[in-house]
């Protein structure tokens, strides 16, 4: 297919080339965010599954480097963690380097193809260099499959209270903890979920991790599922509760999901960042994953997003923001209206905001939150509507008319996100790159991700709000695109 140059993002991280999905690995070492993804090096669709890597020292920009895990007689290397092994508790340390190890699922597609049911297993490797090179464990797989067809993802932190590592594994419909205390030998702890939480799909891609909330810690258990998520496909969804060094308790047994959005998948956070959690997701949705119309990638991450927790009547819930890294996007001043009222028409804000581009954020406030909808257009007539519809308390993101979908009939849609805020008063961050936008409201506690493709760029942007509604602060940043060369 034709090259796609327009739909290339300009600070969300995507290969130069061919296909990723799942962030990998993602681990803070010396200065650099590592990040490593679910990679086919040979095509654009799914295939052979390698861990491509790229760096960054500021989660704004990213460099592509050589691919650091290859299939090999085991199966292809399927999503996983790293962890700095400070204390080496492997062993895998030598003249005092510190190892990095990668924690990851080996996926035999012989084993699949003859109808076993362990053709997934865990594996180890680690790198001495900070990253650069990996070596496999000569002991591989470490952790060998019971007889559980989905048997995959382990997310490996280390647990102060138990003084071992802890694997977070998703083992088809439910999750299960081991431990260990040297990442080679591991015990089963307990397992959690078969009759909590959305279960339309398979379990994938667990995180485990503890966060604050007026000083008291609660501990976060995410878990992917496909299909089955909130807008359809694939889905981020959560738990809030205790973690005792053995087993997970929820406060609830409340759905409550990341990213309403249908374009956030397989998510976690990176390891080795403090108590600061950052997470970041694949942008998109298994649905149509493999059709999304470009070239010569396919797919791309979201924006890292700083995580948190806050409550809401009886219920805590996850807020997730752009990291402030971000901020670096816009070094110009935001052009900055106040007291914008809109009415029966719409107000036309084009050439208020200089509007220009595709790689901008804008950033709302309002008093009080009425029907409205943030409208981009081009000049083929179609368009993006975002807004908030008062009566079903929903934020909504449509790109029904957003320009060709003829690659899946599951890509057309409008999708809502809930709003759990309860005042009057909203705040929006919205960022946009060039096909996609993810929406941040009330602080974070309601998220949507959206992928579009326009035919042409959006060069118009206009307000509606049929009832009336203020909005007493827009702000709009173009911003720069340090991943385009
Ligand atoms: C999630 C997932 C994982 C698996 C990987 C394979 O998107 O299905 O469960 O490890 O992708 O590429």
């Amino acid at each position: 297919p034709p090259a796609t140059p327009q739909y290339r993002p300009g600070y969300h991280f995507s290969p130069a080339a061919h296909w990723m999905n799942d962030p990998n690995g993602m681990v803070y070492y010396e200065g650099t965010y590592h990040l490593f993804y679910q990679y086919y090096p040979d095509a654009s669709v799914w295939g052979p599954m390698h861990w491509g890597h790229a760096t960054s020292t500021d989660l704004v920009s990213w460099k592509e480097l050589p691919i650091a895990l290859f299939p090999d007689s085991l199966g292809y290397i399927f999503s996983g963690s790293a962890v700095v092994d400070a204390k080496n508790t492997s062993g895998f340390g030598k003249d005092g380097k510190t190892p990095l190890v990668a924690i990851f699922t080996h996926h035999d597609p012989k084993g699949e193809k003859a109808g076993t049911h362990t053709f997934q297993n865990q594996s180890l490797a680690y790198s001495l260099d900070a990253g650069k090179t990996w070596t496999k464990y000569a002991g591989n797989p470490m952790l060998k499959n019971p007889g559980i067809h989905d048997f995959r993802d382990p997310k490996v932190s280390w647990s102060e209270v138990a003084k071992k590592w802890i694997m977070t594994l998703a083992t088809k419909d439910r999750i299960t903890f081991f431990s260990s205390p040297n990442l080679k030998d591991w015990t089963k702890e307990s397992e959690f979920g078969e009759k909590l939480g959305a279960h339309g799909g398979v379990w994938e891609c667990p995180d485990l991790f503890p966060l604050t909330l007026n000083g008291k810690t609660h501990w976060v258990l995410i878990v992917n599922l496909n299909p089955g998520g909130p807008n359809g496909g694939s889905g981020t969804q959560y738990f809030v509760g205790s973690f005792d060094g053995h087993k997970f308790t929820p406060l609830n047994d409340k759905t409550k999901w990341a990213d309403y959005g249908p374009d956030n998948y397989a998510g976690v956070t990176w390891a080795n960042t403090g108590a600061r959690k950052i997470f970041l997701g694949w942008m998109s949705n298994w649905e149509y994953a493999n059709q999304v119309p470009t070239s010569p990638w396919r797919n791309a991450t979201t924006i890292p997003r700083e995580l948190g927790l806050r409550q809401v009547g009886s219920e805590i819930y996850l807020t997730s923001q752009p990291v402030k890294e971000l901020a670096k996007l816009s070094p110009r001043p935001a052009v900055v209206l106040r007291n914008l009222k809109a009415s029966t028409s719409a107000v036309n804000l084009t050439n208020r905001l200089q509007f220009t581009g595709d790689k901008f954020s804008l950033d709302l406030s309002t008093a009080q939150l009425r029907d409205f909808a943030l409208v981009l257009s081009n000049t083929a007539g179609e368009e993006l509507r975002i807004g908030y519809d008062a009566k079903a308390r929903q934020y909504f993101v449509d790109r029904r008319k957003a320009g060709p979908s003829g690659f899946s009939t599951k890509f057309a849609g409008r999708h809502t996100t809930p709003r759990l805020a309860t005042l009057p008063a909203a705040d929006l961050t919205l960022f946009f790159d060039a096909t996609s936008v993810e929406l941040f409201a009330d602080g974070g506690l309601s998220t949507g991700t959206e992928l579009f493709f326009p035919s042409k760029p959006f060069t118009a942007i206009r307000l509606e709000a049929p009832e009336g509604m203020t909005m007493q602060r827009l702000a709009y940043s173009q911003l720069a695109s340090p991943l385009l060369k």
